[in-house]
């Protein structure tokens, strides 16, 4: 008999999504605008389309992400029904302060005390959501702290007159496959233990080499026709000088190294998929 492997606290967390997702308007989901497709938890967007509900996708960290293929993702993320894509950085509050006004877009008889604008926040860990948040609250109006909505590790805050936002833990789901994976150990919403660090940065390298090879050379100096990721942490290895014992290239620190160039923009501005793919 397989075992269908579901932890408890997701069980709950499920749960408690599908309860307040009724009590909501307007679902907006974080995404990660390097990742948005793998960024997206499929559990919770099929509890959003059993419940009809609108959404706002907010790619953030678009600073990061190649400028070209967020345009393509916000034109593919517009053409479904009920959706609206809008592309920020929470580093850089004027877009994110905007959010509550898209969200309205998408539910324009929820405008009232009495009806008030009814948002819930989703997103898996790392995609900023935190940070949005924080920009979000800062212009609260009203301020009431705090108050529990309709569950314990839901909270629900007033964003002024007729809008509520309820905020909801980050969360990743069972049985991820193997290629989102990658994308999520390298965008970092797959903490450090669960990967191994040589791994992910050559399967990211792999993919670097086929779409922003440019990018690599750029940083890194000309890289041999035929080299793939395994090879490349070995280039960087030895134009960094990271040697270990034996003067053998020291693979772990320049697969360290590499990952931390991708996340923080050193690489460049880069998006690891595109709306064709995997379709
Ligand atoms: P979470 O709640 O979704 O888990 O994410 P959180 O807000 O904690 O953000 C995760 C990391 O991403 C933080 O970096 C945060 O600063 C960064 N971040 C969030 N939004 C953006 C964005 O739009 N652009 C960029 N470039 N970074 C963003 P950190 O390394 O934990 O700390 P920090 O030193 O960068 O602040």
């Amino acid at each position: 008999m397989p075992i269908d492997w579901f932890p408890g606290h997701m069980v709950t967390a499920r749960k408690e999504a599908a309860l307040a997702m009724r009590k909501t308007d307007v679902v907006i989901e974080v995404l990660d605008a390097r990742v948005p497709r793998s960024a997206i938890n499929p559990i919770f967007e099929q509890l959003r389309r059993e419940n009809g509900r609108a959404a706002l996708k907010v790619l953030n960290k678009s600073d990061l992400a190649d400028p070209e293929r967020t345009r393509r993702w916000l034109a593919w993320f517009n053409a479904q029904p009920g959706v609206k894509a809008v592309a920020v950085s929470a580093k850089a509050p004027k877009e994110a302060k905007r959010i509550p006004e898209h969200a309205q877009a998408l539910a324009p008889n929820r405008n009232s005390p009495l009806k008030p604008l009814r948002m819930m926040i989703l997103g898996i860990p790392n995609v900023g959501k935190s940070t949005l948040m924080n920009t979000l609250l800062a212009r609260t109006v009203t301020k009431v702290g705090d108050e529990p909505a309709v569950t314990k590790s839901h909270h629900r805050h007033e964003l002024g007159r007729g809008k509520w936002l309820t905020d909801t833990p980050g969360m990743l789901w069972p049985a991820i496959d193997q290629d989102a994976a990658f994308k999520l150990a390298a965008t970092h919403s797959i903490g450090r233990n669960a990967y191994d660090n040589a791994e992910v940065a050559a399967a990211l390298g792999n993919y670097l080499l086929d779409e922003y090879r440019p990018l690599l050379e750029q940083r890194f100096g000309p890289i041999p026709d035929g080299t793939r990721g395994h090879d490349l942490l070995t280039v960087v290895a030895q134009r960094r000088g990271f040697v270990i014992k034996g003067g053998v290239p020291d693979l772990e620190r320049a697969a360290r190294i590499f990952l931390g160039e991708f996340r923080d923009g050193t690489l460049g501005r880069i998006t690891l998929e595109t709306p064709d793919d995997g379709t």
